[in-house]
Order: C-alpha cells, then structure tokens, then sequence
C-alpha cells in the first residue's frame, strides 16, 4: 500500500500544489513501483487548517485537487492498472465550517443542532474557564468557548485536535448515520476502502471527567478506560461499518490509525468482524536495534494472529519524522518520532539511508501488508530547515512557535530536472506550496531510475520479488539462531532475510545465494553493518 499525500505528489494545474489529474499522470510510475494499492490523505473540501484533516464536505473533492469527475477518471484508471484505490475518512470531528457547526453556533444554547458535537457550559465564575483539562493535541487546552448569537461570550466546545476540528458526538444517530451514508457514497464510485483518521477516539466518556496526571501522558488509564481515548463502545461503530463494507461486491476494506497502547489493543480493531488492517505503530516508532525491533516483530505477530489478522509493517507516513533522518541520528536511546525530536540531535545522513535502506527489506521480508509513505522510495530526507514563515502545520501556532511540526516531511516530491519544483510542476507554474531543498537534484526519479544502485532500484526490484516469490506476502516466519545484533529469519519455501546491526560484518550462511541487498557487499561472503539482504536457501 502506498501512501499519497496529495498537495505534495504531483501538480498538474500549476498552481504548485498537488492534484488529482497530476497523480492521475503518474499513475504509470506506481504501477511500475509495483504497488498494490494507494491511500490518498483527504481530498475534500477544506480550509486546510490541518492539511485537509478539517472536513466541510465528506461528499466531494477540494476545487484545488480538482473535480468529482478527476476523481472518477482516476479510480477508473486506477483499477485499470490494477491499483486499488483507498481514501481517508475522518470521523472524529469536522471543520468549524462544515455546516452542521455552522447551524450549531448559529442556533444557540439547547439547540438540536448543537448535540452533533460536545458543547457544555465552563467551569469557575461566569462559565469562563474549560469544562474539562483535556489538553489539544495541537498544543494548549481541548475546548474553546464561542460566542452566542446574541454577542455573549457562551458554551465550550471539544477539540482533541485544532479548534478548528471540533469534535463530533458519535452518540448521535445522525452522525453515525450519515458517516455510513458518506462510505456507500464513494463505495459506489469504485472506491475500495478507507483509511480512519484517530480510529480510536470516536467515543468519550460522557460525564467527560478531568484526566489524572497519568492519563494526560498515557492513551489508557492505570485501572480504568481512558476518558478519550480507545474505548470499548468505539468499536461497535466499526461493526457497523464492516456490515457496510461487506454489502459490496467485491468487499470494501479499512485500514486504522489507531495509536494506541499495545498490540494486543491494536488487535481489536482488525477481530474478524471490524476493520481490516492497522497500522503497527510501534514498528515505526521502535530504535534502529535489533532486540527492539525483534520485540516489536514478536509481539505484532502474535497479537494480530490471536484475532486472524494479517499484520501491517510502516515506517514513515505524513506525521512522523522521514525515517532516513530519524535513523540518522544515535540509536542508543528512545528518542521520539516527530521531527521536534530530532531537533539539535547530531545527525550522520548517510547511514540514516543505509539503514533506511536495510529497514526496507526487513519490512518488505515480514508475514503481513507493508505502508509505504511517498518518497520513501527515493530515499528521502526530512526537511529540516524549513523558514518560519512556510510552515502551516498547526502545531506550530498552538505551541506558541515553539514546535515545528509536521511540514518536513510533507514537502513536494521530486520528480526530474535540477532545480526546483523538479517537475513536480509544469514548467512557469507557481512555486511549490512549500519549497523543495536544492540538494534533491539527485534524489529525483529520473536521476534513481537510471542508477542501478539507487533507492528507487532498490524498493522496485523488492517490491517484485515480493509480488513473485511463494515465501513473501502472507504466510509465518521463523527467526534463526544468530548473534545479539543480528535479526535473521526463514519464511519457506527456500527464503531467508538478514539484517545485521553489529560493527562486525557478519558470516552469511555458504550455501545460500544472495537475491538482494540493501547496500555494496564486500564480496567475502559476510553482511556488513547496516546492511540486509535476501537469500535463497537450498533448505
Ligand atoms: C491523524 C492525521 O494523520 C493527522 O495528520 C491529523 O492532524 C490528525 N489525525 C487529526 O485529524
């Protein structure tokens, strides 16, 4: 599966961000990628608070990715391809401009309309202080008070993102109903599944209590369900979404970002009877180590096949810090996935894509779906220098400028030439909506294509090996008895993946002939640091 982020993969309109008919364009180039399948982050019409994540129209596409006619042009195109078409659904708040919040301000105190989202009175003398101390995740307080129709200052309404995502009430019929309405809607136009913004915070508490000192840093409470977060009643929505996605021919699929505390919660959401796929999280956000990533592997496995779901593998997606950059720094310690994190942290670029590289055949080598994240393929760094005055995550404001946040990794792809906007745009197009660093002149995918060494050769040719070889995809795995710093393992018939993380090369098996590696071997029959590679085995 992988993942477009739209304003950032291509331009067709010049208007330097990207479209539907620029990804339409380059749907050739996924095709030969030999991707199965894209996720597209939201394509609907949004004032872009939060990148599209701030919904006015689930029914529709933003007039800047074009039109309901690009998109049914895409998918068609798409599928004659054979590249399943998956889109983002956001369910757990709109835009302060979808219209239902509009009705809601605009009615009042006590109105219908305003039980679609959590408005409650503050707390303290004249109702000015928050109702609650849930924190935004965006930085400061989850609730902001409005003004009422008659000009006084009013009620409090919930935002666990910006204020301008406020929260919806999934107690309420009509929502649940008209999210499933949303689903058959673009399920009729060929669309085959959903990706679920924060999957795991539809339903709250509805006494809406303060979180103690420990829920406000942990997703779960100590000895009880957390307020906000991945709670029980959250999943019946699911079972009624699955009913949906099954009415199809061929059935529908979802997959879940659902950031939650173990695997084995993770697993609930994909029990036979809800979603499909979820993220695995922890494989992203684990050190570049091998015990660390041998737990993470361990226990995914075994808390997916508990409820007969195939696990998922992802390293980067439009949140977290490109994975090259992350692992360009130390690894001897937890650090964090955001770039904030990374921040002031001495950096070696170059083994950050080494190991990249060697990550990318560990996750396309594992039992279960692999996500791969827009210029991952090209080895792609973080931007990390952006300039103030581009940044538009809001994280940024609501921290008061003190984190950057999310727009290094967001930054347009390049595709040729060597200079800026490297074709992500026609030529005498505006600029890129953020711009690209000149020294991606050789990360373009017309330089990789034609260098037999670049990352761009290196995940094509995984990724075929993978659709071809019996032992890859689905199926289990066993690891093999090797040194601490070193993940190895078989998946049969005749496969063998190995990855070593020690500074002493490691002796690969005699008899086994190498398929692929993610970097130059020393001919000597061993695996140098950082390095992994495929093998085929006589046994
Ligand atoms: C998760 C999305 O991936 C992120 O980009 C967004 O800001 C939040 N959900 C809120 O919708």
């Amino acid at each position: 599966m992988y993942q477009v982020y739209l304003r950032s993969f291509a331009d067709a309109d010049c208007d330097g961000a990207g479209d539907i008919a620029g990804l339409r364009s380059r749907l050739p180039y996924l095709a030969d990628l030999g991707v199965d399948a894209i996720w597209i982050n939201p394509w609907y019409p949004s004032p872009l608070a939060d990148g599209g994540y701030d919904i006015v129209d689930y029914r529709d596409v933003h007039p800047e990715a074009g039109t309901m006619a690009d998109a049914d042009e895409f998918i068609s195109d798409a599928h004659a391809l054979g590249i399943r078409v998956l889109l983002d659904i956001v369910p757990n708040h709109t835009s302060d401009q979808h219209p239902w919040f509009q009705q809601a301000l605009a009615s009042g105190v006590g109105s219908t309309a305003r039980d679609r989202y959590l408005f409650r009175p503050g707390r303290g003398p004249g109702g000015d202080q928050p109702p609650n101390n849930w924190m935004s995740q965006f930085g400061g307080p989850a609730w902001t008070r409005v003004t009422e129709p008659d000009g006084q200052p009013g009620q409090w309404y919930l935002h666990l993102f910006a204020p301008q995502q406020p929260d919806l009430a999934w107690s309420h019929p009509e929502v649940r109903a008209d999210f499933e309405d949303t689903l058959r809607f673009w399920f009729d136009r060929g669309v085959d599944g959903f990706r679920i913004d924060v999957a795991n915070s539809l339903t709250k508490d509805v006494d809406l209590p303060d979180l103690d000192a420990l829920e406000l840093s942990h997703r779960t409470g100590p000895d009880r369900e957390h307020p906000h977060w991945d709670r029980p009643d959250v999943h019946d929505i699911y079972r009624g979404w699955r009913k949906v996605a099954d009415s199809y021919d061929p059935p529908r699929v979802f997959v879940a970002e659902a950031w939650v505390d173990t695997p084995e919660r993770m697993a609930q959401y994909v029990r036979p009877d809800e979603l499909h796929n979820a993220f695995n999280f922890d494989f992203l956000t684990s050190r570049w180590h091998a015990k660390s990533l041998r737990q993470v592997i361990d226990g995914n496995l075994a808390a997916q096949q508990a409820v007969g779901a195939p696990a998922t593998w992802v390293l980067s997606n439009h949140d977290v810090a490109r994975h090259p950059s992350r692992y360009a720094r130390p690894q001897d310690e937890e650090r964090g996935h955001n770039f904030d994190h990374l921040i002031g942290v001495p950096a070696d670029h170059e083994r950050g894509l080494q190991r990249a590289r060697a990550a990318a055949l560990l996750m396309l080598a594992l039992p279960g779906s692999v996500y791969l994240y827009q210029g991952e393929e090209l080895g792609l760094l973080e931007v990390e220098d952006l300039a103030d005055e581009v940044l538009t995550d809001p994280t940024w404001e609501r921290s008061g400028r003190t984190l950057r946040g999310r727009d290094g990794c967001r930054v347009p792809i390049p595709w040729s030439g060597d200079a800026p906007p490297f074709g992500f745009s026609p030529d005498g197009s505006a600029p890129p909506w953020l711009p690209q660093p000149a020294a991606w002149a050789d990360r373009t995918v017309h330089a990789q294509a034609a260098d037999p060494d670049s990352t761009l050769n290196l995940y094509r040719r995984a990724l075929r090996q993978r659709a071809d070889h019996p032992a890859l995809g689905e199926g289990t795995m066993q690891w093999c008895d090797t040194p601490a710093d070193v993940l190895m393992f078989a998946r049969s018939p005749r496969f063998v993946c190995a990855v070593n993380f020690a500074d002493t090369p490691l002796q690969l098996p005699p008899d086994a002939q190498i398929t692929l590696s993610s970097g130059p071997l020393t001919g000597d029959g061993t695996l140098p640091q950082d390095t992994a590679v495929w093998l085929q085995t006589d046994r």
